[in-house]
């Protein structure tokens, strides 16, 4: 298995809450690599390249919204097998049943918010990652 890029993002819940360094530390601890890393406010020309695929889902427009409510850091992490490795460490999407041990799981909770704030993105496979790095660091 040859060596991966993630594209990982501390969104603007997991900033305002002061959890950067934890994600870092968890992926740190894990053994990955972070390469490159950047704080920023997001503008809406930058989140629609981002979700894209999200386009027209009920969830959109809230998620825009959410992810430019504040900054957010973004990072690449680096290592074998760091995209599946990375999402085994946040959990699943929905915190409430995120298994403990996760990111989404020690450190999120169901919000009455209009979508679901769950502190971190990570990229889902080899062409999203690369497609998302090219986002967030200019083609690095
Ligand atoms: P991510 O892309 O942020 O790593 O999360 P994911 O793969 O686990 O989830 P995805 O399906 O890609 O959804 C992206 C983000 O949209 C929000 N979401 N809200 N029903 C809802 O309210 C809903 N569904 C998705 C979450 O913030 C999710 O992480
Ligand atoms: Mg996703």
């Amino acid at each position: 298995m040859s060596k991966e890029r993630t594209l990982v993002l501390v969104k603007p819940d997991g900033v305002r809450r002061g959890l950067v360094g934890e994600v870092i530390a968890r992926i740190e601890r894990k053994g990955y690599e972070v390469t490159a890393l950047r704080m920023l406010q997001a503008d809406r020309a930058i989140l629609e390249r981002h979700y894209a695929e999200h386009e027209g889902k009920p969830f959109y427009e809230p998620l825009l919204e959410f992810m430019m409510s504040g900054p957010i850091v973004a990072l690449i992490a680096e290592g074998e097998r760091v995209i599946e490795g990375f999402r085994s460490l946040a959990g699943v999407t929905d915190p409430t049943v995120a298994a403990p041990g996760t990111i989404r799981g020690d450190l999120a909770r169901q919000q009455a918010t209009k979508v679901v704030q769950n502190i971190v993105h990570g990229s889902d496979s080899v062409e999203s990652a690369e497609r998302e790095i090219s986002i967030f660091f200019g083609g690095k």
